[in-house]
């Protein structure tokens, strides 16, 4: 087993299980979630503490990757205030947190890949919430890449992946699907190119 080590937040979700596969033919991955051991809840910044905490005290990874997280959808005004605040927890601060918490157990030049999603580019109806939350990862790498900080950021930015649940494809269909051993190899390109700040969609445009 190779001693590249990547942790995988989400990596038994439809993304992240195929960002699992794609990189475990040549690192040692471990895999954190609500259900894991330790768990991790990207809604809770210090369950995320924790785990930098622990991971500090053991090998050095190459890079921690995100494929969690959520959104609220809603018309524009149907979109409670205080709500829609909450719902930025887990996807929008609890990404930013790993992204913080990342230099205790990553290795200086190792990689901070987190996921945001198709919608900050190819806007629908309903959902606003989650575009803005999208959107601000990109802008968070990319300010996140001025800092020169030891770990590199990087965002992948999904279309509708091909194998979601039913009920994800129908309630966004239409939209451009990608296939998620594809999006994987996105992960592992910005894992190993030595790129900062970028986000990468698939499909691009
Ligand atoms: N699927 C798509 O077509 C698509 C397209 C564009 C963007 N995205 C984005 O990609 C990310 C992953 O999507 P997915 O479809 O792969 O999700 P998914 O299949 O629902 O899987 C989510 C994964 O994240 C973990 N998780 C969920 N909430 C968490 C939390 N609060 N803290 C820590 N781990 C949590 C889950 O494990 P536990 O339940 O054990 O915690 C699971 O491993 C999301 O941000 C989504 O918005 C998805």
């Amino acid at each position: 087993m190779s001693e590249r080590r990547v942790l995988v937040i989400g990596g038994t979700g439809t993304i992240g299980s195929a960002v699992v596969r794609e990189l475990s033919t040549d690192h040692h991955v471990e895999v954190a979630g609500r259900s894991s051991d330790p768990a991790v809840d990207l809604s809770d910044s210090t369950s995320i503490d924790r785990l930098a905490d622990r991971l500090a005290d053991g090998p050095i990874h190459e890079a921690v990757v995100v494929c969690a997280g959520g959104g609220m959808p809603g018309m524009v005004e149907d979109l409670d205030p205080s709500a829609a605040l909450e719902a930025l927890r887990p996807k929008l601060f609890g990404q930013i947190a790993v992204a913080r918490a990342a230099p205790r157990f990553v290795r200086p030049g190792g990689a901070v890949v987190l996921t945001s999603g198709i919608l900050e580019r190819r806007p629908m109806p309903g959902m606003s919430h989650l575009s803005m939350i999208n959107a601000a990862l990109r802008a968070f790498a990319l300010s996140a890449g001025t800092e020169q900080r030891t770990v590199r950021t990087c965002v992948v930015s999904p279309g509708l992946v091909r194998e979601s649940p039913q009920a994800v494809l129908d309630f966004f269909s239409g939209m451009d699907t990608v296939a998620a051993a594809d999006l994987a190899k996105v992960y592992r390109r910005l894992i190993e190119s030595g790129r900062d700040g970028e986000t990468i969609g698939l499909p691009e445009a």
